[in-house]
C-alpha cells in the first residue's frame, strides 16, 4: 500500500496521458460511441461501492457544477429498489476491479430500466464491467495489490473530472473553462508529489492517534466525500472506529462525543466554505477536542487554533479534493503501522467483493 500511495503522481499522469489534446479532453478516450451517447445525456447516475463510491460522490459536485444533474448510489441499494423513470440517463459505474457483484448487478438493472448508455470507469481492462458497458474509461494506475484502494481512487477522480469536462461543452461551458481545468489537471501529478513530501510529519502525528478508539473526519462540499474516505481508510487499516461527517451536521449528533479522547480531522482548504469550517473547528476546540487540520499551504493563522496542521499546496478548489485524499491515506497508513496492523491484508476484507 505504501508503494501504491507513492505511485499516485505517476498513476494520475498515466491516466491523463494520451487523453488530452492541448487544452481539451479527447472525447474518443471514452470509446467510439462516446459522442453519440454524450449528445443524448441529460443526467448522470453513478453506481459504485467502497472507495469507488467516494470517488463518485466527489464527481457529483463536478457534474452538477457544469450543469449536469447527478445521483450517486451504492450498487447494493440501487439494484433492489423501484426507480422513477428519468430520461437521458448516462449510467456511470466506477470499480477498480470491474468485478464487484453489486455494481455489476446494478448495471444490469439500470439497463433494464432504460438508459442512453453505460460507461464503466475501471482499472482492469479485461473485467466484466468493461465487457458489459457501452463505453469505458480505463484508469492507468497499474495493478493495485493493497486491499485498501489508494492510487485507483485518485486516478478514478481524474477520469471523472475529464468526463465532467466533455459533458460541460454540451451545457454552455466554453473552451476557456475547459482549458483552465485541463491546466489544473496537468499540474496534479506535481502537486501530488508535494503532498507526499509531508509524509514524515504525518508519521509523527500518527503516534498521538494510535491509542485512540474513535475518530471523526469533518468536511464540507466536495471535500465531504474525502472525509468519508479518510474514515473508511482508518477503519479498514487500523480498526479504529471512525466516521466522516458533513461538518455542520456535527451539531446534530457527534458533537456530544467530543472530548480529548476523540481526535477530529478537519479538511479545510481555502475555498468558499473555509469560514464555515473555521466556525465548526472552533466548536470542537471549545469542547476540548483535539483537531488535526488539513489546510492550504500559506494558511499560518490556522496553527493558532488547532493542534496539528497538514498543509497541501494551493490548487484550484475544483481539483483540491484529489490532493486532500493523500493525507487521508498516509494518516491511516501510519496509524495502522504504529498499531502493528497487517496493512496490505486487513482482517475480514477482500480486495474484490465478487459475491453478494
Ligand atoms: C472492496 C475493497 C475496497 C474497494 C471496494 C470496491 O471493499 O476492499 O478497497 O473500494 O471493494 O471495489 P471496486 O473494485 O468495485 O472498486
Amino acid at each position: 500500500m505504501h508503494k501504491e500511495i507513492h505511485e499516485q503522481p505517476r498513476a494520475v499522469a498515466d491516466t491523463l496521458e494520451g487523453r488530452l489534446a492541448g487544452d481539451r479532453v479527447l472525447e474518443q478516450a471514452f470509446g467510439p460511441q462516446a459522442m453519440n451517447i454524450f449528445n443524448q445525456t441529460q443526467q448522470v447516475q453513478i453506481i459504485a461501492s467502497g472507495t469507488s463510491y467516494h470517488a463518485g460522490l466527489v464527481a457529483k459536485h463536478w457534474f452538477e457544477y457544469v450543469g449536469v444533474p447527478c445521483e450517486v448510489e451504492v450498487g447494493s441499494e440501487y439494484r433492489y429498489r423501484r426507480h422513477a423513470p428519468r430520461g437521458g440517463t448516462l449510467l456511470v459505474t466506477i470499480s477498480q476491479s470491474g468485478e464487484t457483484a453489486d455494481t455489476l448487478a446494478a448495471l444490469v438493472e439500470a439497463q433494464r430500466q432504460g438508459i442512453v448508455g453505460s460507461l464503466g470507469g475501471c482499472n482492469t481492462p479485461e473485467s466484466s464491467l468493461v465487457r458489459e458497458s457501452d463505453l469505458s474509461f480505463m484508469t492507468h494506475s497499474g495493478p493495485e495489490i493493497g486491499v485498501a484502494s489508494t492510487k485507483t481512487f485518485t486516478a478514478a477522480m481524474t477520469g471523472l473530472m475529464m468526463l465532467a469536462l466533455v459533458l460541460s461543452r454540451r451545457h454552455g461551458f466554453d473552451a476557456g473553462f475547459e482549458a483552465h481545468v485541463v491546466k489544473q489537471l496537468r499540474s496534479l501529478p506535481s502537486a501530488l508529489e508535494k503532498v507526499l513530501e509531508i509524509e514524515d510529519e504525518i508519521a509523527q502525528m500518527a503516534k498521538a492517534f494510535g491509542n485512540k478508539a474513535n475518530a471523526l473526519f469533518l468536511a464540507r462540499g466536495a471535500h465531504y466525500p474525502i472525509a468519508l474516505e479518510g474514515a473508511l481508510k482508518l477503519k479498514e487499516l487500523s480498526y479504529i472506529h471512525a466516521e466522516g461527517y458533513p461538518a455542520a451536521e456535527m451539531k446534530h449528533g457527534p458533537i456530544s462525543l467530543i472530548d480529548d479522547e476523540m481526535p477530529v480531522v478537519a479538511l479545510m482548504p481555502r475555498d468558499d466554505l473555509y469560514e464555515k469550517m473555521l466556525s465548526n473547528v472552533n466548536e470542537v476546540k471549545a469542547r476540548g477536542g483535539t483537531v488535526i487540520a488539513v489546510a492550504t499551504e500559506g494558511n499560518e493563522d490556522i496553527k493558532k487554533l488547532v493542534d496539528e496542521v497538514i498543509y497541501v499546496p494551493e490548487v484550484s478548489s475544483l481539483i483540491n479534493p484529489v490532493l486532500m485524499a493523500v493525507p487521508m491515506q498516509l494518516l491511516a497508513y501510519h496509524i495502522a503501522l504504529w498499531r502493528g496492523c497487517d496493512i496490505d491484508q486487513p482482517r475480514n476484507l477482500a480486495k474484490s467483493v465478487t459475491v453478494e
